[in-house]
């Protein structure tokens, strides 16, 4: 965005009429306002969602695609129109390529598990990046240790930012799929996942994005991005826990096997064999997390009653005062800088471990979080064991990281 574009967008935004949607955003933590930092890990909800899911269970509650009555029907309507919401948001074809999962960890090991067993033979490779969340590397090792196939590396630079080229020199003709994340959780750092898709698709592999991080701060359309398989979810993106989204391409989902078997996803079943119901139900197994997804469905209606571009703006403006007031700290050093990176911020104080200073600051009210991040490849190739990390949402402010950069100074000198 150029900075024309930029100041108009912050224009077009008042954050504090987005934080008065918030409930949780003004009560107050150890008789301190709360400064909240870690929308990363999970971001608040608005009224509108929490509303929304009051009503579904309090008016518009039974089980999905059962009944024949009222009840029932309404449930369903709601919880398929959540889908649909879903479909546009992410620009999908089809409302079969969106599959509900409980997460974004359940829909790639739901992918591992399908795709996975079906396609990916010993000796085939896997290519994955040192900063991916656990949960787009488990999966693979799981599938690694059951298949004989190769987990390969593309590796991450100093400033946290991951070069095409890299990934040109790991993708080879043994690549079946690629799996990324579209935002480091630990840096900030944006993968270009057209480009990687270009490479992807070259060798005939497919692609993954786990964009748990990469939705929640910057539109995303699958289709222009030419990946094969995204995932996210709602608990990010200001919407439930217990509710995740698995979107492929039609025709890829279409050939792989079902990942767990149960009601709803069959289409006849019998002693002689049983047979699939077509997409999405194939893959939803068992009741599903109805008002979750009605819930998801609340959020992104939420979202598009923003002006995404604005909302983008007020991040990035964010995230370039944190670079800008955090070295004020004695001691703290930056991890992630990687240009154009989302705003999320890792950070270590030196001598003081990342876990006491998590504590000393939630005394102050202010919540970061502190750890491995489950990131724990990453955390071995930066050479630290843990980092402290401030993630900002849409309702985050300038004043919070003032707050966040005074409780540090006050943090060190109990600490160090
Ligand atoms: N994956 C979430 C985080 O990075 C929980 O904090």
């Amino acid at each position: 965005m150029n900075v024309a574009a930029l100041s108009q967008a912050k224009l077009n935004f008042d954050v504090e009429r987005i934080r008065a949607d918030f409930p949780i955003l003004s009560r107050k933590v150890h008789n301190k306002p709360l400064v909240y930092l870690d929308s990363a890990a999970s971001a608040q909800k608005p009224r509108q969602v929490i509303e929304t899911i009051t009503r579904a269970y309090s008016e518009d509650y039974a089980n999905v695609h059962r009944g024949a009555y009222y009840l029932s029907e309404k449930s369903t309507s709601d919880y398929e129109a959540a889908r649909e919401k879903v479909r546009a948001f992410i620009n999908a074809k089809s409302i079969t390529e969106i599959v509900y999962t409980k997460g974004a960890t359940e829909a790639i090991n739901l992918v591992a598990a399908s795709y996975g067993r079906a396609f990916i033979k010993e000796g085939d490779e896997i290519v994955l990046t040192t900063l991916e969340h656990h949960s787009n590397f488990v999966p693979w090792d799981l599938l690694r240790k059951a298949t004989g196939c190769v987990l390969r590396e593309v590796t991450v630079q100093l400033d946290g930012s991951v070069r095409i080229e890299d990934f040109a020199k790991v993708i080879g003709p043994r690549t079946k799929l690629v799996a990324v994340a579209h935002v480091s959780n630990v840096l900030g750092t944006v993968l270009p996942i057209k480009e990687i898709a270009k490479l992807a698709h070259a060798v005939g592999a497919k692609l993954l994005v786990d964009g748990c991080q990469g939705i929640v701060h910057a539109e995303v359309d699958v289709q222009a991005l030419d990946c094969d398989f995204y995932v996210f979810s709602g608990h990010k993106l200001y919407g439930p826990t217990g509710i995740g989204v698995l979107w492929g391409r039609e025709a890829i989902l279409d050939t792989m096997p079902p990942y767990q078997g149960g009601g709803d996803m069959i289409e006849t079943v019998a002693f002689a064999g049983c047979t699939w119901a077509g997409l999405p139900a194939k893959f939803e197994a068992g009741t599903p997390p109805i008002v979750e997804a009605i819930g998801l469905g609340a959020a992104i209606d939420y979202i598009n009653t923003q002006d995404r571009v604005a909302v983008a703006a007020h991040e990035h403006a964010l995230i370039a005062y944190a670079l800008e007031r955090l070295p004020e700290v004695p001691g703290l050093r930056l991890i992630g800088t990687a240009p154009g990176k989302a705003s999320v911020q890792s950070f270590v104080v030196e001598g003081a471990h990342p876990h006491d200073l998590a504590t000393v600051l939630d005394r102050s009210g202010v919540c970061v979080r502190a750890g491995h991040h489950c990131a724990q490849p990453l955390m071995e190739a930066l050479g630290v064991s843990a980092t402290a990390r401030a993630s900002f949402a849409m309702y985050s402010t300038q004043a919070e990281i003032d707050a966040l950069v005074a409780a540090l100074i006050k943090a060190r000198e109990l600490l160090v």
